[in-house]
């Protein structure tokens, strides 16, 4: 059988996750893969139709395709999303639809998740019949038992494709409202008190609704506010996975386009950041990917901590919880505060202006307060990922990162909780006694409340 990989590492053959690939290949020689460099090629893709239709040609002659690709910024390199846009917007999707495939990524399982998702929906909406997901850890072949698994996924994929075997659907087409969002007047408008709030958008002149939700934002406030489109500034390619940064987070592109000092002089001192894109496939345009892409010069550090986010979307938001979560899990992993997402899905301009002004209010109300949402799993989660990943393996090359979580107090390790561990020991050896875990059982709900109850009594007597 033959079977097309398209290539998602920037890094082309030199990448981690081809090498999981080079595996398959060496277990399963009976089958030809055929490798294509989509990221690193994407500018030659994009531009020279020939080659773009080489792409198509052979993957129109193969039996399967299998996506293969690290994971950038909770999806896929900005690169590859653009490849993907251009299969939707030169209209070969017919090209794809029917061939079986198979979706493997590299990564820390940093929300390999939401990468995951994406690629298993793009899949559905091109009709291919789509038979799994392989999350690989960056480090995964190194170990026998890892490797055995990707071979059985391997396996399992070549065997469906050869007996034919039937698929089904995750995701249901998104389908767009028609509406043209036609702005009211700002009755009220809201004193920004000082704060410096930047919009950044990658509106285009046709994207009248995204143009409109953002002008009429703007006029939520009584002074000035900046607007900054991405499509303006100078950016002269997306993040290279060179990690050079990891150091000192210099980034290879430093002094060579506008992109670091934008983000170090407009973004870094906003109080109130708000990002309005429109949705493209299942996230935002490639251009927005690529901002994120290249923010990977902080490296693992919540460069935007603090601040109040906002978002402005135009595009069915509700039919893509994937991209919700996304924005949800920055904000989190950010320590920033979502005070909310405002969409054009709803059809009607009146409750558009509404959400636009609510929104301006609150993020200045939440801006005065300081107020930060406690972060849920999302947050909690990839937050301890990144501080055993930075304590540990990590740490070369990351060094900026460990050395800004050490000044920040991130390795928090519970196991330097001597008194806590002391507790542990003796509990738990008392434990093996039943008579301790009858009296234990009888107490828990008492105990459990017991530390909460004095916090509640001092603070009361505080007042
Ligand atoms: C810009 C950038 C963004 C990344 N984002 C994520 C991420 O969101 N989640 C994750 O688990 N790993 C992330 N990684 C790590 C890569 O997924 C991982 O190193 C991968 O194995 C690289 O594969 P490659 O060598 O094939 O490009 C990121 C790396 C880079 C350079």
């Amino acid at each position: 059988m033959k079977i097309i990989v398209l290539n998602g590492s920037p890094k082309g053959m030199t990448s981690v996750t081809m090498q999981y690939v080079h595996y398959i290949q060496n277990k399963f020689p009976q089958h030809e893969l055929k490798f294509i460099n989509i990221s690193q090629r994407i500018k030659k893709i994009e531009t020279d139709m020939r080659s773009f239709q080489e792409i198509l040609d052979e993957v129109k002659g193969s039996d399967g395709v299998l996506w293969a690709s690290p994971v950038y910024f909770f999806l896929v390199p900005s690169n590859y999303k653009r490849f993907i846009e251009l299969i939707f917007e030169r209209n070969v999707e017919s090209v794809f639809a029917d061939k079986y495939t198979a979706c493997l990524t590299t990564s820390i399982h940093f929300f390999d998740h939401t990468a995951h998702n994406y690629i298993h929906a793009i899949c559905d909406d091109l009709k291919m019949k789509f038979v799994g997901s392989f999350s690989a850890d960056m480090g995964d072949l190194g170990k026998e038992v890892e490797r055995e698994r990707l071979g059985l996924f391997a396996g399992n994929f070549f065997e469906i494709i050869e007996n034919k075997t039937p698929t089904s659907k995750r995701y249901m087409p998104v389908i767009q409202r028609d509406f043209d969002y036609l702005p009211g007047e700002a009755r009220e408008v809201v004193d920004a008190a000082g704060k410096n709030v930047v919009v950044v958008t990658d509106v285009q002149d046709h994207q009248l609704n995204l143009s409109r939700m953002v002008e009429r934002f703007k006029d939520s406030f009584s002074g000035e506010i900046e607007v900054i489109n991405l499509r303006a500034l100078d950016i002269k390619g997306s993040c290279l996975g060179c990690i050079q940064c990891g150091y000192d987070n210099q980034c290879v592109y430093q002094d060579k386009d506008e992109y670091i000092d934008f983000y170090n002089t407009k973004l870094k001192p906003a109080d109130i950041l708000i990002i309005a894109g429109t949705i493209q496939d299942r996230y935002l345009s490639s251009r927005w990917k690529m901002f994120f892409d290249r923010s990977f010069f902080n490296g693992h550090a919540p460069s935007l901590m603090g601040k109040q986010m906002g978002f402005i979307i135009s595009g069915s938001l509700s039919q893509v919880p994937n991209l919700r979560q996304i924005f949800e899990a920055h904000s989190e992993i950010q320590h920033a505060n979502l005070a909310g997402i405002v969409t054009d899905e709803y059809g009607n301009s009146a409750q558009v202006d509404e959400l636009l002004q609510d929104l301006a209010g609150n993020l200045v109300q939440f801006a005065d307060s300081g107020y930060i949402r406690t972060p849920t799993f999302l947050g909690v989660g990839g937050r301890k990922l990144f501080r055993d990943e930075i304590w540990g393996r990590l740490r070369f090359p990351f060094r900026a990162d460990y050395l800004l979580y050490k000044k920040l107090g991130v390795f928090d390790f519970p196991q330097k909780n001597y008194k806590m561990r002391v507790q542990i020991a003796i509990m738990s050896l008392l434990s093996k006694s039943p008579g301790f875990r009858k009296e234990v059982n009888k107490r828990m709900k008492d105990e459990m409340v017991k530390p909460l109850q004095k916090v509640l009594e001092s603070v009361s007597s505080d007042r």
